[in-house]
């Protein structure tokens, strides 16, 4: 049984999250991934491919193939035809790939907002104009508007989705899935899904539901973009998967790589197939640990006044709102206060900030009393 408890040094060591705050009494609780290790089976697996001495270039061999497919059928009841499979090194990337892929230049993508700030840059990047539709908080949980998606999908060539979707923390079911897609499909609209948190679905009762596996319709209109890095904690690996099942689009998104995209390292192969071939009890784990830690977050933050944050289904990323508390800028307050948060502004989500609770549950109960301390320094807004 993983020990989530244990307290990692990462400070000496390249952490992006941990070295933005060297030297500083603040807890980083930003970039989106966890502070515990990776699984043992994926490290021995790692291990093992380094003891070959040559880390040459790499390709997918057919075992690994194999493997990614049965994973999409035990994991999401989705059939996979090893051809839609093309291999990319990093999600990002992937969104950007895809931008290229659809319509053409000038088009306009439909971004929902509050969303992961690289989602932002992708229209610009390839000469495309942005859309945003932002998400509304139906006082429980943020859903999307589909009325405004219809009107804008009119205007549209492309949609980039998050699901489970970073940073509200919402897991989409079946119902707004089909929406959504049905929208798209009527506008003849690409719909490029990120589904890269697929494992972090806290909620029992909630699974993660690939879009493209809901119909054969809804496949030929998806780029899916989906990875083991989030879910394993492997994401210095760089490694992901574009699942596209029209031709036309995967020849298109294959063009669109050319002379950009590296190999994949064969680290990163070693690792990915060893997470397709997990049958242990790990994620569950994980799972049940990132639930306490949810559950505390959200205690704390009801008790709060001025900070509120809707109810985490998936992701282990709080979207807290500070708007009632009388401060310009949320994210520079907590940092002074000893808390390392993303700053809303980058999500579209000014007035907000994120809190990344995946890390031991003392360091988090250290993060929830400065919360509470620097919150109660400020006036309340009326
Ligand atoms: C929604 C989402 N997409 C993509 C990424 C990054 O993906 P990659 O490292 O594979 O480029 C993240 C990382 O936080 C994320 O939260």
């Amino acid at each position: 049984m993983p020990d989530f408890s244990v307290r990692i040094d990462r400070t000496s060591s390249d952490s992006t999250k941990w070295n933005k705050y060297q030297d500083h009494d603040v807890i980083p609780f930003w970039v989106a991934d966890m502070d515990f290790a990776a699984p043992d089976f994926v490290l021995e697996a790692l291990h093992e491919r380094i003891d070959h001495g040559i880390i040459g270039y790499a390709e997918p061999r057919p075992e690994l193939v194999d493997a990614a497919c049965k994973w999409f059928w035990h994991r999401f009841n989705w059939k996979v035809d090893p051809n839609w499979l093309i291999w990319i090194p990093g999600v990002v990337p992937g969104l950007n790939i895809a931008s290229r892929a659809i319509g053409s230049d000038g088009d306009a993508l439909i971004i929902m907002t509050p969303v992961y700030p690289p989602f932002l840059s992708v229209p610009e990047n390839s000469d495309k104009q942005i859309l945003h539709s932002p998400l509304l908080y139906d006082g429980a949980k943020w859903i999307m508007d589909f009325t405004d998606i219809g009107d804008k999908a009119r205007l549209a060539s492309g949609l980039l989705l998050s699901n489970p979707q970073n940073p509200t923390g919402r897991v989409y079911s079946e119902n707004e899935l089909s929406k959504l897609a049905n929208i798209c499909l009527a506008n003849d609209v690409v719909i490029v899904s990120d589904e890269i948190h697929w494992g972090i679905v806290l909620d029992e009762h909630r699974s993660h539901i690939p879009i493209a596996s809901i119909s054969e319709e809804f496949a030929h209109t998806t780029i899916t973009l989906i990875a083991s890095t989030k879910t394993y904690n492997i994401a210095g690996v760089n490694c992901a998967l574009g699942v596209i099942p029209d031709p036309t689009l995967r020849e298109r998104f294959v063009d669109a790589t050319t002379g950009l995209v590296s190999h994949i390292s064969p680290l990163a192969y070693t690792a990915t197939f060893a997470t397709f071939l997990d049958q242990s009890s790990w994620v569950n784990d994980l799972l049940a640990y990132l639930r306490v830690n949810r559950d505390l977050l959200e205690r704390c933050v009801k008790e709060i006044p001025g900070l509120a944050m809707a109810h985490v289904e998936g992701t282990y990323l709080g979207w807290i709102d500070a708007r009632s508390l009388q401060i310009d800028d949320p994210a520079t307050f907590f940092e002074n206060h000893g808390l390392g948060f993303s700053n809303g502004v980058d999500f579209n989500g000014e007035g907000f900030v994120r809190f990344n609770f995946a890390c031991p549950r003392d360091l988090l109960l250290e993060g929830i009393e400065r919360l509470k301390t620097a919150a109660s320094s400020c006036n309340m807004r009326p």
